[in-house]
């Protein structure tokens, strides 16, 4: 696929397909003259490992696509497709009128997910971006998405500006990103709470029963949970109502659930990216290791100490974290706990989740500030007037319901 255009300044850019064998290098030199972020504050930095596919190659479909100008190349924009909730019809279940139950059921829609553009700085305003992204929204609708969405900081000008006024993206959701780090001590999972890791299979059948009808909720689920990079799925239960020896598979636990329960499942990261903020001063960094340091020597105290983020660092993300019940913010705690001494022993700086910001189990999220993002900007376009507007009608104009399910694929 190439395609030569001609851009307003006379000069011809030419967007083509990523080359994994070529253009590694030079897309690498790119993605690090990006550096998201106000300058002479701090920034986050991202490593792809050498794998700038690395963001979309889990997911069913994607593409990356470079621009250059004569051999050099001066922005990439990566997409993934894959078929997702957006939103829910009833259905009738029952052999007699006495008997019916009404039961949600999903209705999916085939999704694109927009990341990872960048235009160096020294071509941008030349209409490079607006270029990419145009020819990715053509594989998009060649390949039968329906709706096209990016994520972007909310004060990132260039970007929403480029989305929404040019390319007919409009303000959609705004899930918060939630950052805890990982302190050198352990955190204490309550007593009065049991954790139960369930496989794969007992992990998809849960889901779909509990989660399928939550916006963005994949239909390839099965997928997810199978990844390599999904570490696992834990319940976290009162004590007493079930334990690991006595688990009776998903079925059976969701026709006799104790009064609240949680679930989350850890995703790691860690083998995909690294992060690094950049721009500390030298004062800053310094306190950063004393607290770590008096906190390895004396756990017991529990120092919220602020780990090393200003070297490349992994993370475990959080997903498919719901619950029910009076207790499940309080096991969502626990959960949190769990999976801090999970990313403690595998060497992560941070754990990190993207919740709806208005979803009720927030509150039991352990998280710093400083670290999160409260509104990280969710933004949408239907790709064809062609399409029936179906049970739900047009997503883009629907209101957003309490939960999200965030992908992990794509964070
Ligand atoms: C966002 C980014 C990709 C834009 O690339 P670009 O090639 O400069 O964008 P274009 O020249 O195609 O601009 C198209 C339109 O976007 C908007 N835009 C782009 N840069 C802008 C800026 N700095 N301020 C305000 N609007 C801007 C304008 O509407 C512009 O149209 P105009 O030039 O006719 O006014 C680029 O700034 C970048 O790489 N930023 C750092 C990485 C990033 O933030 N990526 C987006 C994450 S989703």
């Amino acid at each position: 696929m190439i395609m030569n255009v001609e851009n307003t300044l006379g000069v011809v850019v030419r967007v083509r397909e990523f080359d994994p064998s070529k253009d590694g290098l030079s897309v690498e030199q790119v993605e690090s003259r990006c550096e998201v972020g106000p300058s002479g504050k701090l920034c986050l930095f991202t490593d792809l490992l050498g794998d700038p596919i690395c963001r979309v190659r889990h997911s069913p479909a994607f593409l990356m696509l470079v621009a250059e100008i004569g051999d050099e190349i001066v922005g990439m924009i990566r997409g993934c497709i894959k078929t997702v909730t957006c939103g829910k019809k009833l259905s009738r279940n029952g052999k007699n009128n006495n008997n019916d139950t009404i039961k949600p059921l999903p209705v999916y829609t085939k999704l694109a997910y927009i990341l990872g553009l960048r235009v160096s700085p020294s071509h941008r305003r030349m209409g490079i971006g607006l270029r990419l992204v145009k020819r990715l929204e053509e594989w998009f609708r060649e390949s039968g998405a329906e709706y096209s969405y990016i994520a972007t900081e909310n004060d990132n000008d260039a970007s929403v500006k480029l989305f929404t006024d040019k390319c007919g993206y409009s303000k959609f959701r705004t899930p918060s990103i939630l950052v805890n780090p990982v302190y050198a001590h352990r955190v204490t999972v309550p007593k009065h709470v049991t954790i139960i890791q369930v496989g794969a299979s007992d992990a998809e059948l849960l889901y779909r029963r509990k989660f399928s009808t939550t916006e963005f909720f994949p239909r390839d689920i099965d997928s997810v949970l199978k990844n390599k990079l999904s570490l696992g799925t834990f319940l976290a239960v009162p004590r007493g109502s079930y334990s690991p020896e006595s688990w009776p598979g998903s079925d059976a636990f969701l026709s006799n659930p104790p009064e609240s329960w949680a679930v989350m499942s850890v995703w790691n990261c860690k083998e995909v990216f690294k992060l690094e903020v950049r721009g500390a001063s030298r004062v800053r960094r310094t306190l950063a290791r004393t607290t770590r340091i008096v906190d390895r020597v004396l756990p017991w105290l529990k120092i919220p100490s602020i780990p090393e983020l200003f070297r490349p660092f992994g993370l475990h993300f959080i997903y498919g974290l719901g619950g029910e019940g009076p207790r499940a913010v309080k096991l969502v705690k626990a959960l949190c706990g769990y999976a801090h001494n999970l990313a403690k022993e595998s060497g992560c700086g941070v754990v990190a989740t993207e919740v709806s910001s208005g979803d009720p189990l927030k509150l039991g999220i352990p998280h710093w500030k400083v670290l999160s993002c409260a509104e990280d900007l969710w933004c949408i376009k239907r790709l064809g007037e062609d399409y029936s507007d179906g049970s739900v009608g047009d997503w883009t104009k629907s209101p957003p319901g309490l939960s999200i399910f965030v992908d992990p694929r794509e964070f």
